[in-house]
């Protein structure tokens, strides 16, 4: 009988992949589930192997399947045929660590997740205990939740803390505009994000994990406990593939609220109370979860350690751009023409990205503005295009990679609703704590108000840049210190859009 390969990610489920998969198995065509390529505007991609090469079809409607058929869909060829899919342009540029199982293998087979690469770092970490921490740091990896701290560094913390219960939480919250790698994990390769936090426990001494993961992601919970039930039966938790170190981890969901990825929110909500920041000190490495050292990292972070202990700290250095090493899972949305997940070394401009391998947008009007790093970073004009993708080159145009969402506007974008939105965003989000982002953030959109509707538009601009240097420095967390970044960079690179009423006298 023929085969068919067709994702079960959510993004593909999204554009009816059941139901074309469902179109197959009525045309009597046998149908394998598998992740996603990241290849997002070709969804539902179908894929079938031709002389053991898999060939694509994209995007494909239920109501095509009949006539895709006839049109010779087996053999590769027909009117949505894109050629060999790894050939693909926006693949074969990639440089795939992380995702490279994406597409390929079945998300619950142990079988097929060793048999593709899997379980080689944890054999490795199990073999060289001692030396996984050295390797992590060597391999100059740093965190890929938004702060780029070094990851080396964190492990080593918890890793030094006396004897006795630790943790390892997984950071699956996931809440930044245009992000969906952490999902793409879960859904995709659970049993890399599990590999990455046993490998975790393993180093630092800790015998229990937590995910972490937002309520938003419902198929995303549903791999992950799979994934684990079928980890507990076959040895990979538990007794560790019978090495004698314990590990074991659980999947908790969390109710919805952006704070909750700011990791002290989390460790509250982890531990039953509501979502507010804590203050540091102390750190979650040396007080985290119910007041136990805490290694918490983000999903991506994680799921890059087996790659590292697989194939070695220097391995891993080789690739990426100044202190940005290793590969990043740049996830492209909003207008683009090529919406999707792209991993790659640091390094590329922003301009490659947006222009080159995005396509520019999807509507062909130009491109007006970028923002990078989820609802906190900045926008960044086309002038600003040749920044490479590297935590300190953004850093200094003011801006952030963050988790690496890249969201596209065309020149239809008002930026100074943009600036509005982020303001009113974090007035929503705040969890109340301190008063620069609770009082601030309100104030803010009010000013925003007045200057888009002419009033006192010099003294407003004035008093809002005032806010956004008070908010800034004044904050506890990065969702009142960051939120100024998208504010303040519409202000300065698009004026114009904040003197577009005609002028009123003051209130
Ligand atoms: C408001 C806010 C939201 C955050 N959301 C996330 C998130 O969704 N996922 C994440 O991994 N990190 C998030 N972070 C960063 C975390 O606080 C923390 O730095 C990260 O989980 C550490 O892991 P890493 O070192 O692997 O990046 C957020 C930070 C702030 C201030
Ligand atoms: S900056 Fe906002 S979210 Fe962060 S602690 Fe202060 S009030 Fe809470």
């Amino acid at each position: 009988m023929s085969t068919v390969f067709v994702s079960r990610d959510s993004a593909a489920l999204a554009c009816g992949a059941d139901a074309v998969a469902a179109a197959f198995v009525a045309a009597g065509v046998k149908v394998v589930r598998t992740s996603s390529r990241g290849m997002m505007w070709l969804e539902p991609l179908v894929e079938v192997e031709v002389n053991g090469v898999r060939h694509g079809h994209g995007p494909v409607a239920a109501g095509e399947v009949t006539d895709l058929l006839a049109a010779g869909l087996l053999a590769g060829q027909g009117p949505k045929a894109i050629g060999p899919v790894e050939a693909h342009p926006f693949l074969a540029k990639q440089e795939r660590l992380i995702f490279a199982r994406a597409g390929i293998t079945d998300p619950l087979s142990l079988e097929q997740y060793e048999a593709h690469g899997g379980l080689a770092g944890l054999r490795a970490a199990i073999a060289d205990q001692a030396g996984i921490v050295g390797t992590v740091t060597d391999s100059g990896l740093r965190g890929r939740g938004g702060a780029g701290f070094p990851t080396g560094i964190k492990w080593k913390t918890v890793a030094d803390c006396p004897p006795g219960q630790k943790y390892i939480v997984a950071n699956a919250d996931e809440g930044d505009s245009g992000t969906f790698a952490d999902r793409m994990v879960m859904e995709g390769d659970p049993f890399c994000l599990i590999e990455g936090m046993v490998i975790a426990g393993i180093a630092v001494g800790a015998e229990k994990g937590f995910v972490y993961l937002r309520s938003e992601y419902p198929h995303a919970i549903e791999v992950m406990n799979a994934a684990c039930a079928i980890a507990r039966d076959k040895g990979l938790l538990g007794d560790v593939l019978g090495s004698g170190h314990r590990f074991d981890m659980e999947i908790r969901v969390g109710a919805g609220a952006y704070v909750c990825g700011e990791e002290t929110a989390l460790l509250e909500s982890l531990e039953g109370k509501r979502g507010v920041v804590r203050a540091k000190p102390p750190l979650p490495a040396h007080k985290g979860f119910m007041g136990r050292p805490t290694i918490v990292n983000n999903v991506v972070t994680l799921a890059s350690v087996p790659w590292i202990m697989a194939n070695g700290a220097q391995a891993y250095a080789d690739i990426g751009f100044g202190r940005s090493r290793g590969t990043m899972p740049i996830q492209i949305a909003g207008n683009v023409a090529r919406g999707g997940l792209f991993e790659a070394g640091f390094g590329l401009t922003l301009g490659e990205i947006v222009d080159e391998i995005a396509g520019g947008t999807v509507t062909g009007r130009p491109v007006k503005a970028v923002q990078v790093g989820g609802p906190l970073g900045a926008y960044l004009a086309r002038s600003q295009f040749d920044t490479p993708f590297d935590y300190e080159a953004f850093g200094a145009q003011d801006a952030l990679i963050g988790h690496a969402g890249v969201v596209v506007f065309d020149d239809t974008a008002d930026m100074a609703h943009m600036a509005r939105f982020a303001m009113e965003f974090c007035a929503i989000e705040s969890c109340g704590k301190c008063t620069p982002c609770r009082i601030g953030s309100t104030r803010g959109f009010e000013t925003l108000d007045k200057i888009m509707a002419g009033v006192n538009v010099d003294a407003n601009i004035d008093l809002l840049t005032d806010l956004c240097e008070t908010m800034k420095f004044g904050s506890l967390c990065a969702l009142g210190g960051f939120t100024p970044y998208p504010v303040m960079s519409a202000l300065t690179h698009f004026p114009e859009d904040f003197r577009r009423a005609a002028p009123m006298a003051a209130e």
